[in-house]
């Protein structure tokens, strides 16, 4: 694989550390649901950088907002003050119901967080050993609490001992969680994605989200659910646990939060909102005056523009092309998801379909193996949508013949899933 990189990538990465499997290519710039690389090749974005691009890249709207703001100020201490996390707080209270918010960069720190205040608020019940209950298949981060609370053994691999305080659970089963946890007062919390993402695009059932939410409120537990990437509209509601009509105790959100600026944040209810005190939990980058901006922009063009309908409008169409493309197809086991947050599982590990959608010009991800991912800029086009759905079921038919009829494919076959989040 390393002799047929182009140059560009062998000058660029002997001083980077070498944590990533990545495709041989580099891109350099954007423009809606396109992007260019290094060498003028177009490609679809059909990944958005993981859930991350809301607004696609380039926006006429946001990117001006972001200029202005560099202008004025980039960054200040949390010793002071700062308007902008207050303006953005408030939307997010506005927009979840919930109360108020503690700002960080990224998703894991999200998580670290609300994992640290599950633990207090048990610590200020009285509980000295905290459990959280967490789940096949999760995924929340890599630092070492949130690696602890991920179901993916190849992330945990290596980086033992795990932190404690976890019971683990499969997923949309309340009987499971119900004896997981029978009879045991250490537990303060449950955990979860409302679709996971990384673990293969597995959706929580809305009928499992309200039953969980009056288990919760039964027991006295913290409802804890994780949308970095699911929320922000990219389901359709503003965050995927509003598709069942209740309302969590903490959400943390990143990705598409800040449209591509690192923004985190832990969005708190009531029986969480207070658990934190002055000196608790903090951050140098959380909440500065140009994540807040990115933070305040990207709603205000979700909102202005209409994206979310058009998250539903166009992950609607995509779905409904890709199932009567790929339905009944021996090795298509089944289209998942909601809005422009679609998986396709097949029956076989396909991460060389990766590199050979890359060559064809379109970006994909492939997660558990088995699962092409698509989590797109939320305003695609359903022209774009055809678009992706043109590339890529030619790419995913001949895959499968091929395996079939056991070959291999293309010069640039990918054979490693890539980890990446
Ligand atoms: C659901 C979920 N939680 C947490 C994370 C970790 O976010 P970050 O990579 O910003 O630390 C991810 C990343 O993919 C995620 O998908």
């Amino acid at each position: 694989m390393t002799a047929a990189l182009p140059p560009f990538i062998e000058a660029a990465s002997p001083h980077v550390m070498n944590t990533y499997g990545r495709l041989p290519i580099a891109l350099s710039h954007g423009q809606g649901c396109h992007v260019w690389d290094v060498n003028g090749k177009r490609y679809l974005d059909a990944l958005g950088g993981i859930a991350v691009n809301t607004l696609g890249h380039n926006h006429p709207k946001l990117v001006p907002a972001l200029q202005d703001q560099l202008t004025k100020l980039i960054h200040c201490s949390n010793y002071y003050h700062v308007p902008l996390q207050e303006t953005l707080a408030a939307r997010l209270v506005a927009l979840s119901g919930l109360e108020n918010v503690f700002f960080c960069s990224t998703g894991l720190e999200a998580n670290e967080a609300a994992l640290k205040l599950a633990r207090k608020y048990g610590h200020d019940k009285g509980i000295e050993l905290p459990e959280v209950v967490v789940y096949e298949k999760a995924f929340h981060g890599r630092s070492i609490a949130t690696l602890s609370a991920t179901g993916n053994p190849k992330v945990q691999a290596g980086f033992g001992p795990l932190v404690g305080g976890f019971i683990r659970v499969p997923l949309n089963n309340i009987e499971a969680i119900k004896a997981a946890t029978a009879n045991n007062p250490n537990v303060v919390a449950v955990f979860f994605e409302a679709i996971q993402g990384e673990g293969g695009v597995h959706p929580m059932n809305d009928q499992y989200l309200r039953d969980i939410r009056q288990l919760c409120d039964e027991r006295d537990w913290l409802l804890m659910i994780d949308e970095v990437q699911c929320g922000m509209g990219r389901t359709g509601k503003w965050f995927a646990h509003q598709w069942s009509g209740i309302k969590p105790d903490v959400m943390p959100l990143a990705k598409g939060l800040g449209s591509g600026v690192p923004v985190g944040a832990v969005v708190c209810g009531p029986k969480a909102a207070h658990v934190f005190k002055p000196g608790n939990h903090g951050t140098t980058f959380g909440g500065n005056p140009l994540a807040m901006r990115a933070g305040v922009e990207t709603i205000r063009i979700l909102e202005e523009d209409g994206v979310i309908a058009n998250a539903v409008h166009t992950g609607g169409h995509l779905r409904a092309t890709l199932e009567r493309e790929l339905s009944g197809l021996a090795g298509v086991v089944n289209i998942r998801g909601r809005g422009l947050m679609l998986g396709i599982e097949l029956a076989v590990p396909c991460g060389d379909l990766l590199g050979q959608a890359a060559d064809e010009g379109l970006l994909i991800s492939v997660t558990a193996d088995s699962v092409i991912r698509l989590v797109p800029p939320l305003i695609m086009t359903t022209a774009e949508a055809d678009e992706v759905v043109a590339i890529l079921v030619p790419l995913i038919k001949q895959f499968l013949f091929d395996k079939m009829h056991n070959k291999t494919h293309g010069a640039s076959a990918h054979k490693e899933s890539l980890i990446n989040e």
